[in-house]
Formats: structure tokens, sequence, C-alpha cells
């Protein structure tokens, strides 16, 4: 199958996944669950969850068995740029080519939205069911190291603490590997683990995602400055003017893509031992490698 219908694929089973585990924008109270709606549908690639399918695909695993857990991720990350976009935080009025959820809802519902997909992230999570390997509990333990203080938590705070700063290429890679290639490695994880995988595999796995994690935030990095909003669907250039340390600020344009390209590399060399069940994965590599949103 070609890459743009798996992708649209399995971006459509996890939107129908997310209709039945959402709360119905009329249960009470109905601005909360509006809210979360609205941050889950109003767009977004689903990197994340489809790495979490197709990692467990890689792995000899069912996709059904993998999708509570691919959206367990997608309600982390979308929680974590509904907090990221806040007026404390990066202050930004659209995401995912619509106003924001605070410009929408106001402040305080933003906050809150962002909370309640936390707490659904580990509903879900907990609702799913392990491996022989991976009882739900380890499942639900990577999902919460990965979001939190020492990871995901940690890169976000790095960042804003970073603004206005000059900081060295050792610094960026910490924020960057904890703020966005954390969450990416442990939903390639959480694939593999749903699937049983064994310890080679699963390590392979990781060393791709933590490659493929940190390349995608070198990339974003590139498209905040190459891009224009509208087709980045976020405002673009905002990056310079927050004076955030990034890729292109710390090494200019052209080493930054050969940086992204480097660690894509990295990332199909970690899938070697795969064959040819790491096609799909290598793929998506590549693809993530050359978008232009
Ligand atoms: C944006 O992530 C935030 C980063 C970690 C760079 P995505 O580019 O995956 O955003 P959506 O989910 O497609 O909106
Ligand atoms: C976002 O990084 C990382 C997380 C939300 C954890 P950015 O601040 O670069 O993301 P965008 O550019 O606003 O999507
Ligand atoms: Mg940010
Ligand atoms: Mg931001
Ligand atoms: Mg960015």
């Amino acid at each position: 199958m070609k890459l743009e219908r798996y992708l649209e694929g399995r971006r459509l089973d996890v939107e129908a996944a997310f209709d039945k585990l959402l709360p119905g924008k009329k249960v009470l109270p109905s601005t909360i669950h509006e809210a979360m709606r609205y941050s889950i549908f109003v767009g977004g690639k689903r990197l994340r969850p489809i790495l979490c399918l197709a990692a467990a695909e890689a792995c000899g695993g069912s996709r059904n068995k993998a999708l509570p857990l691919a959206c367990a991720v997608e309600c982390i990350h979308t929680y974590s740029l509904i907090h990221d976009d806040l007026p404390c935080m990066d202050d930004d009025d659209m995401r995912r080519g619509q106003p924001t959820c605070h410009k929408v809802y106001g402040e305080a519902v933003g906050v809150l939205t962002g909370d309640a997909l936390q707490a659904l992230a580990f509903e879900i999570a907990a609702g799913s069911r392990g491996s022989r390997r991976y009882p739900v509990g380890a499942l639900v333990r990577e999902l919460a190291v990965a979001a939190g203080s020492q990871r995901l938590i940690a890169g976000q705070v790095l960042d804003l603490e970073g603004e206005r700063k000059k900081l060295g290429k050792a610094q960026l890679v910490r924020i960057h590997k904890n703020k966005t290639a954390a969450l990416i490695a442990a939903s390639i994880r959480l694939g593999a683990m749903s699937a049983d995988a064994g310890p080679k595999a699963l390590e392979r796995l990781t060393d791709f995602g933590e490659a493929l994690g940190l390349a995608f935030q070198v990339i974003d990095d590139i498209l905040d400055v190459t891009r224009t909003s509208q087709q980045l669907g976020k405002s673009a250039g905002k990056d310079l003017k927050a004076g955030k340390t990034t890729y292109p600020s710390v090494l200019g344009l052209e080493k930054s893509r050969a940086e992204a390209g480097r660690l894509t590399r990295k990332a199909h060399r970690a899938l070697e031992g795969f064959g040819k069940d790491g096609a799909r994965l290598r793929e998506i590599a590549v693809y993530l490698l050359e978008r232009d949103y």
C-alpha cells in the first residue's frame, strides 16, 4: 500500500476510535467536553498514534490492540500543545489551522482542557490490554515517564528558561530530546510493547524513535523560519520573536537540514535488524524529513 493511503487509513482509524473514547459534547459540563473534542478533532497529522500502530505491526502485532495506546499518546500530545500555546507559555493564537483552544474557550478552560486530556490519556492506557512481557501497568508507566517532569515537562521547562539566552548545541539537544523525542519514542515503544516485542527489537525501536523524534523537532524549527503560518496551520516565525534557541538559530539553516538528514539515517540504521517488517517505519521517517508542514 502506498504511504499516503496508509497514513490516511490510520488517521481515520485513530479518529474513529477517538469519537468513541471522548465523552460526547453534550455530557455535562458540556464546555469542557466540547473543548476536548474541538482540540482533538480540529486537525493534526496524528504522527505519534500512527507510529504507535506501525511499530506494533513491525513487531508482528495487531493494530487494533495498539489503538487505545495510540489514542492515549495523542491525548498527551494534544494536551501538551494546548498548554504550549497558552499566553504564559508560547502565547500562540493558531493551532492546526484554527484558533487555539484558549482563544475559543478562554484561558481557564484552556488549562482545564489540557488537564482533562492528560487524565483521559491514562484512563485509556489503563483500559488497554497488556502483553505477556508487558502488563498494563508497564504501559501506563511508560506513558507517565515520557510525559513527566524528567522528559516532556523537563524539555518544556528548559525551553522556556532558555528564552533570550545563548545556549550551546548540547543544551539545545537536551531540550529537544525531552520536549519532543521522549513522547515520539514512547509512542513507538508502546506499539511494540503491545505486540510483546522482545528486548532486542524494543531496544532497536527505542533508538529509532529517539533519532526520529529529534529529527522531527529539528524540522519543526526549520519550518518555523521557512514556511508561512498558512502553510503550517500555526504561527510561523515565532521562535525568533520569542528568542528561542532552535537548530537554525544555533547551526544555521543549511547545517540544520544536514543534521535532520543525519538523524534520519541514524534512525534507518536502527531498523536494519527488522528487514522487510521495518519498511513502513523507514518510509515514515523519510516522509517526516521531507514534510512541509
Ligand atoms: C507539533 O507537533 C509540536 C512539536 C512537538 C514539534 P506536530 O507537528 O506533530 O503537531 P500536529 O499534531 O500535527 O498538530
Ligand atoms: C512543542 O514545541 C513541544 C511540546 C508541545 C511538548 P514547540 O513550541 O516548538 O511546538 P510548536 O512549534 O508550537 O508546535
Ligand atoms: Mg514551545
Ligand atoms: Mg510552541
Ligand atoms: Mg516549534
